[in-house]
């Protein structure tokens, strides 16, 4: 098992460019099964659940063409079972999109129930409800997720929560059902709008993705594409937030600006400058971030998935910090490893309350999750002399080149 070895306290500067969506791939990736012709896929991310994903699907009886480390091409056309037991699949979350695409061209569907960051209780139950709604018989039994249908039907589904999951699996099984749907209260996040673009690319009809109402035509079948996936929202925000945090000077090239105006907003606040350019952002952080309040919400509010990375860095604030997590019930493991760094943070429930301090100090850290991880990393790049990570493994779940990245921008970081 490898670990990162960081030497903290030197101003990052330089550009990094932001690879492919990871969360959007892998709602592509199981939407690649939907039809019998090559599908083209570019900008890939080459990380662990990507990479996972690609297997499962190889798995089933796909061809996967890998033309370089970014792009492959897959053909669905020779899929010969729809039950995957894969255990690594059981290890990431974007598997319950294998339900709603198998269900969706073969009406049957078994599935290893998802695994991913143990961030609290993820439900899968308005995935389920989802499936029902379209006339599928979609439960969970020990441990796997069994969805079957005859033929599915369009229909009306309103999510009472928020949920990027449910939102691209119910679309996965929409896509070529029988008739019409509508879902309403959907997740509106750039790469929910990436998956929708990218199945209208193969011939799906699917209007209103990004906004709170997505409706489906269901089409009678798929066919091939080619298609680019979008970069990567949080992983710009996580470089953006590294700028800050070591009052580095960072251009974070290949970024779609709009997809980053709340966590612009959050940096301002924090006395950060940042640029806006047509495909980048640069961020110039200030000698000392100012205290703010967070609250993370769905898409176009403040992202969960950069909670632990801001909290991070206004541990080194002036004044006090309030962040308050609404979307997951267990998503600050890596609050007692930063305090090991000095910080002062206290749990409430689901709010931080965070007493800034003048400088946070290198120590052995043991990461939790994939974005926990990073957060740690951009602590220790900040902090006064050394720093351990261990359990990096999280961290290439999902950030491709991480520490080459680093490297580039003046980090000392090493791996080993
Ligand atoms: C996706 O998880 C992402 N994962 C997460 O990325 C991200 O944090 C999250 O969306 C929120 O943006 C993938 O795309 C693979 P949700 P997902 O369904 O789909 C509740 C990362 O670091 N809920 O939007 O699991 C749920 O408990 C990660 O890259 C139900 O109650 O999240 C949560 O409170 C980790 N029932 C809220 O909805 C359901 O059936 C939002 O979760 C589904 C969800």
């Amino acid at each position: 098992m490898d670990n990162y070895f960081i030497k903290g306290g030197k101003k990052l500067s330089g550009e990094v460019k932001i690879s492919g969506a990871k969360n959007a791939t892998l709602g592509i990736l199981a939407a690649s099964l939907l039809c019998d012709e090559d599908v083209t896929i570019e900008n890939i991310p080459d990380v662990r659940d990507v990479n996972i994903m690609i297997d499962a699907i190889k798995s089933l009886g796909a061809s996967v063409n890998r033309v370089d480390r970014n792009t492959i091409v897959i053909n669905a056309k020779n899929i010969n079972t729809t039950f995957l037991d894969n255990k690594e699949m059981g290890s990431i979350r974007g598997s319950y999109y294998f339900v709603g695409a198998l269900l969706s061209k073969y009406k049957s569907a078994k599935v290893i129930m998802p695994g991913g960051c143990n961030i609290g209780a993820r439900p899968i139950d308005l995935h389920l409800k989802g499936f029902n709604a379209l006339n599928a018989n979609a439960f969970v039994e020990n441990g796997y997720i069994i969805a079957n249908a005859e033929n599915l039907v369009g229909n009306s589904i309103y999510l009472d929560i928020v949920s990027v999951g449910a939102t691209i699996n119910i679309m996965l099984a929409a896509c070529l059902s029988q008739g019409s749907t509508i879902i309403e209260n959907v997740a509106k996040e750039p790469h929910v709008v990436d998956v929708a673009n990218f199945l209208n690319s193969m011939g799906a009809n699917i209007k209103g993705a990004g906004t709170d109402t997505i409706r489906i035509k269901g089409v009678k079948s798929l066919h091939g594409t080619n298609y680019s996936v979008i970069s990567d929202q949080i992983e710009a925000g996580t470089y953006m937030i590294l700028s800050a945090i070591t009052a580095g000077d960072i251009i974070v090239k290949n970024v779609i600006p709009k997809h980053l105006e709340s966590i612009t907003a959050k940096l301002l606040d924090m006395g950060n400058t940042v640029i806006t350019y047509d495909e980048a952002v640069r961020v110039i952080g200030a000698n000392k971030q100012l205290a703010t309040s967070i609250k993370t919400m769905p898409y176009p509010g403040f992202p969960t998935d950069l909670q632990p990375q801001i909290a991070c860095t206004l541990a080194l604030a002036k004044g006090d910090s309030v962040i308050v997590e609404s979307i997951f019930e267990n998503r600050f493991k890596y609050v007692n490893e930063i305090k090991k760094m000095g910080a002062e943070i206290e749990i409430s429930t689901n709010t931080l309350n965070i007493s800034g301090v003048d400088e946070l100090y290198g120590a052995e850290l043991t990461v939790s999750d994939l974005r926990a991880g990073a957060a740690l990393v951009l602590s220790a790049l900040a902090a006064k002399g050394d720093s351990k990570l261990v359990n990096i493994e999280y961290i290439e779940r999902g950030y491709e080149d991480f520490e080459n990245k680093l490297l580039a921008l003046g980090a000392d970081i090493q791996k080993n």
